[in-house]
C-alpha cells in the first residue's frame, strides 16, 4: 500500500527478509531491523535497497530509540512485523538461566518492547496493524524448546489482549505461527532430525520465507481490518488446530 510505513523486526535474513521484500514489492515503504550480522544485513540493504537499523529487541530502551530513528528516517509506523527471533535448545534439565532469559527477552520480551513504542502513534491516527511471528511449536511443544515454546507461546495470549484493547482504534494485532520453514534458523538442526520432521509434514517438504511473506501481506492489508487477534497457521499440514 503505498505511504504506508512497516518496520520488520530481524527483517536482514531469512523469513524477516522475505516479509520485508514483499512488503516493499507491494508498495509499502519498508524498515528492517537486524542484531549483529553487518554484513548480511549491508547485503541486504544494497540488494534489496530497503533501510536497514541495527538494534537488539529485547533491550526496551534500544527499541524507544530505534523506533524514533526509524520514524525520523521514514515516518510514523503503520505495520510492526515483531519478527526477529532465536533458538537455544537443551533439554530442560541441562537449562541455564542465561539462554531461558535470552529468548524469552529476544523472542517475548520484544513484542512489548516495540508494540508499546508505536502503540500510541497507531491508536492515534486510528490506523494500525502488529504482526507477530509465532511458531507451530507454540502450538504444539517440542522437547528441547521449554524456552522457546514459552516465550511463542506467550506471544500468542499477547496477540489476542492486545487486540482486544485495539479494536475501536482501527489497529488489528494478529500472529502467524510458521511450521518449518526453509532459512539459517532450521540449518541448526542435525540433518537427520530434519529428514524425520519432513517426513511429519503432510506436505513432505519444508516451507519457503516468501510463504510466510504472503500472509503477512494479507493480515497489513486494508482488506484484513476484519482479522484481528487470529492466528494464521502456515505449517504444510504440520499441525492442525
Ligand atoms: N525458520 C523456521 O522454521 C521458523 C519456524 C517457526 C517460526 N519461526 C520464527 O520466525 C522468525 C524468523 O525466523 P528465521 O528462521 O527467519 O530466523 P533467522 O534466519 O535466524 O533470522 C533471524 C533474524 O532476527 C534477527 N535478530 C535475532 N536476534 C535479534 C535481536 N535480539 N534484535 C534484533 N534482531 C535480532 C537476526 O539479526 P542478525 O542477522 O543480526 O543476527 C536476523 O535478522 C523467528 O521469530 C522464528 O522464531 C521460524
Amino acid at each position: 500500500m503505498k505511504g504506508r510505513i512497516a518496520l520488520v523486526t530481524g527483517g536482514t535474513r531469512g523469513i524477516g527478509a522475505a516479509i520485508a521484500i514483499e512488503l516493499k514489492k507491494s508498495g509499502y515503504t519498508v524498515g528492517v531491523t537486524y542484531q549483529e550480522n553487518e554484513e548480511s544485513a549491508e547485503r541486504f540493504r544494497r540488494t534489496h535497497q530497503i533501510e536497514i537499523f541495527r538494534w537488539d529487541v529485547g533491550d526496551y530502551e534500544a527499541c524507544h530509540q530505534g523506533i524514533q530513528w526509524v520514524q525520523q528516517c521514514l515516518g510514523v509506523v503503520d505495520i510492526l512485523v515483531n519478527n526477529a527471533g532465536i533458538t537455544r535448545d537443551v533439554m530442560f534439565h541441562k537449562a541455564i538461566p542465561e539462554d531461558w532469559n535470552t529468548v524469552i527477552h529476544t523472542n517475548l520480551i520484544s513484542c512489548f518492547n516495540m508494540s508499546r513504542v508505536v502503540i500510541g502513534g497507531m491508536r492515534e491516527q486510528n490506523f494500525g496493524r502488529i504482526i507477530n511471528i509465532s511458531s507451530i511449536n507454540a502450538q504444539r511443544g517440542q522437547a528441547g524448546q521449554t524456552n522457546y515454546c514459552a516465550a511463542k507461546a506467550g506471544i500468542l495470549g499477547f496477540t489476542k489482549a492486545l487486540a482486544l484493547e485495539t479494536t475501536s482504534k482501527g489497529v488489528t494485532v494478529n500472529a502467524i505461527c510458521p511450521g518449518y520453514i526453509n532459512t539459517d534458523m532450521v540449518q541448526t538442526v542435525p540433518q537427520e532430525t530434519m529428514s524425520k520432521i519432513i517426513q511429519q509434514i503432510p506436505l513432505r517438504r519444508l516451507g519457503e520465507a516468501r510463504e510466510v511473506a504472503r500472509g503477512v501481506l494479507f493480515l497489513a492489508s486494508d482488506e484484513a481490518g476484519f482479522v484481528t487477534g487470529s492466528t494464521l497457521s502456515l505449517n504444510g499440514g504440520h499441525y492442525m488446530i
